[in-house]
């Protein structure tokens, strides 16, 4: 059985080495005797504290927020994704909504980002989602074919079902406000089609598909085992590590209650 992937992306916080460390010591002293064999968890710090977060306790693997799309040379700024890969980075955010937002990236640069992940076998957690107006004019599944058609049109179906694909609507980040059970179904409806018209219904079946987007521990099950999903991306609570903890706890023990 797959196991339910929790990412929590800590965006641009922890902003010194003690507030790490701090972190650090909170997540080990959750997860001090537990185990869930059937959860995984990817830890994506800021670029700059990556090296801080490579001994992650058990169950837990380092992402990364962002990386260049390119793999070295003149590019002022960038981080490579072979200097991610070198510090122990296995799967990297891509397309967040503040990355198209703030640094105005397009569905063209997301779509090399996936391709030099895939090609250097990092796996490429794809964002995408609409935004409040785009849901009011009810173009939520044509934003979505627009964001998914420039980065899997030419991509194979080896390299497709690589990529962790995480539904986040724009208007449910940082805001509190959830979209129900039945919308993600939808949503998750309209998934397996694409990806079935694209490739075929047995990758579609495959693909892990995320839920982002104000998860916390109580609303968890809403928005991803009832609603189709293989797991949440988590941004603010990822800052508590006993919400990630109960998180995973209660993930488990769905797990537990499908297997049986
Ligand atoms: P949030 O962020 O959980 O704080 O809404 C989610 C995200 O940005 O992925």
């Amino acid at each position: 059985m797959r196991p339910f992937l929790i990412v929590g992306n800590l965006k641009m916080n922890l902003l010194t080495r003690s507030e790490c460390e701090k972190y650090l010591a909170l997540l080990r002293k959750e997860m001090t005797g537990k185990r869930f064999p059937s959860v995984k968890g990817i830890l994506c710090p800021p670029t700059i504290h990556l090296t801080r977060f490579t001994h992650l306790p058990e169950g837990w693997s380092l992402g990364a927020q962002d990386t260049a799309p390119e793999r070295s040379g003149a590019f002022t700024g960038e981080t490579s994704p072979l200097m991610l890969k070198d510090a122990g980075v296995g799967a990297v955010i891509v397309g967040h909504s503040e990355r198209r937002q703030y640094s105005a990236e397009t569905d063209e640069l997301i779509s090399r980002k996936v391709h030099i992940l895939l090609k250097h076998l990092i796996t490429p957690v794809l964002c995408i989602g609409e935004t409040a107006e785009e849901r009011r004019r009810e173009a939520t599944t044509d934003v979505l074919e627009q964001q998914l058609g420039a980065v899997f049109q030419d991509l194979s179906p080896m390299q497709a079902e690589k990529i962790t694909l995480a539904y986040e609507p724009r208007w449910a980040i940082g805001t509190d406000v959830l979209p129900t059970t039945e919308e993600i179904l939808q949503v998750k409806v309209f998934f397996r089609k694409f990806f079935t018209t694209r490739y075929d219904a047995r990758l579609a079946e495959r693909m892990e598909i995320l839920y982002g987007g104000s998860v916390t521990a109580p609303t968890l099950g809403a928005v991803s085992w009832e609603a189709d999903m293989n797991g949440v991306l988590v941004g603010r609570d990822s800052l508590f590590p006993h919400a990630l903890v109960k998180m995973m706890e209660l993930a488990e023990a769905a797990k537990a209650r499908t297997a049986h």
